[in-house]
């Protein structure tokens, strides 16, 4: 049994989880796994390598020789930094798509277990509590209304300078949701010890501060 201690943020997409599992994993000096990340990888090697979203064997053969480099904010593949590239709406679109396969998404259950590393992991992404790290000790499911989240993703692309358009956005996010939580394999949904945050009118702070009360008292 692995004892560190990990704490597993769920949520649907732009919840604003990744910036909070990030400050989370600062304010108690524990690693950071953006699991999102490493399905966005395999979509954009997909992209490059002309790999349909429906050919599950090419993409599991993709997803199980995926070797991401992580270092202070970045993220690194063959040798090539991607951080901006995999934030690209297409890859995680596509990203979605593929993460419906079971046998892709076993062939990164290692690779994300692998970053449960002393002294501790914060672990962001739709199945950290229900598949990927079933015994983490804080289970936070954070959602946010889909309107909250268009906003706060139009503002993120805007400020990548990246163009981008409220109603597209929401329309985006709405078939991201459903397609998230309808799939079968590890579909999105609260672990039934998670607890709940709905972060529509909170500040990232105050989300960061709550999780962190909720730490302190187990
Ligand atoms: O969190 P994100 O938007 O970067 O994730 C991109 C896609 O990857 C998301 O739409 C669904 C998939 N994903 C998943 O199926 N399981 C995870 N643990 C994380 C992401």
């Amino acid at each position: 049994m692995n004892e560190v201690p990990v704490i597993a943020i769920d949520g649907p997409t732009a919840s604003g989880k990744g910036t909070v599992a990030q400050r989370v994993a600062a304010a108690l000096g524990w690693h950071y796994l953006d699991s999102g990340a490493l399905y966005r990888l395999v979509a954009l090697r997909a992209l490059q390598a002309g790999v349909a979203a429906d050919d599950v064997a090419a993409l599991t053969r993709l997803a199980r020789s995926l070797r991401p480099q992580f270092d202070a904010g970045r993220v690194c593949l063959d040798g090539r930094d991607v951080t901006d590239e995999i934030r690209r709406e297409d890859v995680g679109a596509l990203a979605s798509r593929i993460a419906v396969h079971p046998p892709l998404r076993a062939a990164l259950l290692d690779l994300q277990r692998g970053f449960r590393c002393p002294p501790g992991l914060v672990a962001d992404g739709r199945d950290m509590a229900t598949v990927v790290f079933p015994d983490a000790g804080l289970k936070v499911f954070l959602t946010a209304s889909v309107e909250a989240r268009a906003g706060r993703r139009h503002k993120q692309l805007s400020e990548k300078g990246f163009p981008s358009n409220i109603a597209i956005l929401l329309q985006d996010l709405r078939a991201r949701d459903e397609r998230d939580s309808s799939r079968s394999a590890a579909p999105l949904r609260p672990a039934k010890d998670a607890r709940q945050l709905d972060s529509s009118d909170l500040s990232i702070e105050q989300v960061v501060a709550q999780i962190l009360r909720w730490h302190g008292e187990r």
